[in-house]
């Protein structure tokens, strides 16, 4: 594991889905409605973490079938408690080894994940191994080169401040393919053909600070993993800085927006 990567904690679902899945959650449907499936397809969601995505195949694109698959057991008890669907089956797994037989699925899927994964043309060489011919292979990761999560750019921003060693822990150092023509680029260098990549938008409302706060105590996630690791008299003055430093609206609330760049292109 790299010096930067140490902080990717990925084990209590619940803790995720306070910081990253509640967001996650909101980007899925509007990156169903772009891709517009047909039924009663085969489907694979790879890196499926708590089931942000999978809830939302399950909901709206009536799948002949869904495998979750993810490395992190924590992750997938929680992603079978929220999608108890007998279309759905769950596998522990790493998207650059799928455990899928070759040709299977209708539409591959991942969320959130390739930036994640250490060789990241593996993964998407797997998607496309696992895909049918013209089958669907798509994804959305973050913008965070330019600066698409404001909770997290808020985070690191006062971090570094008073941390120099948090600048090289940032997202958008970590992850400067995370672009439209990075993640096109990628997808096309990897066989994938008809590549579109567009941008996707929510609305991050915190109800206060609170709110915003917690879920970088808890640990789940590259910021909250940094977050718990400082001692109590850091963290309380990286607190006190994004307190002073962050937008309120009505009654206190934070208005943040997140942004996430979704790509998709045909397989074989
Ligand atoms: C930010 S979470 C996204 C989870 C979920 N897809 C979502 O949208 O909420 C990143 C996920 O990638 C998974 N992950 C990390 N490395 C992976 C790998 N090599 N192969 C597959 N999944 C991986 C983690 O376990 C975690 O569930």
């Amino acid at each position: 594991m790299s010096e930067a990567s140490r902080h990717d904690a990925w084990q209590a679902g619940d803790n995720y889905d306070l910081y990253m899945g509640r967001w996650s959650r909101q980007i899925a449907p509007r990156f169903l409605d772009w891709l517009d499936a047909a039924d009663q397809l085969d489907w694979l969601d790879v890196g499926c973490g708590t089931g942000a995505l999978s809830i939302a195949i399950l909901d709206r694109c009536d799948p002949k079938s869904l495998i979750l698959i993810d490395p992190s057991e924590g992750f997938l008890k929680r992603a079978r408690a929220s999608t108890a669907d007998g279309r759905a089956t769950f596998e522990v797994g790493d998207a650059q080894a799928l455990p899928v037989d070759t040709g299977s699925k209708d539409m591959i899927v991942s969320g959130l994940v390739l930036n994640f994964v250490p060789d990241k043309g593996k993964a998407l060489a797997e998607m496309q191994r696992v895909a049918r011919s013209r089958g669907t292979v798509a994804f959305y990761v973050w913008d965070y080169p330019g600066g698409g999560v404001e909770f997290m750019r808020a985070f690191w921003t006062a971090a570094a401040a008073l941390d120099p060693h948090a600048r090289d822990l940032t997202e958008d150092r970590r992850f400067p393919f995370c672009t439209a023509d990075g993640l096109a680029n990628l997808a096309k260098s990897t066989g994938l053909t008809s590549v579109d990549c567009i941008q996707i938008e929510v609305p991050t409302l915190f109800k206060d600070f609170e709110d915003y706060w917690h879920p970088f105590t808890l640990g789940a996630g590259p910021a909250p993993g940094y977050c718990s690791s400082l001692g109590a008299h850091a963290r309380e003055r990286l607190r006190e800085k994004l307190y002073d430093s962050l937008p309120r609206g009505e009654g206190g609330a934070i208005p943040l927006k997140a942004r996430a760049w979704a790509v998709k292109g045909v397989a074989g």
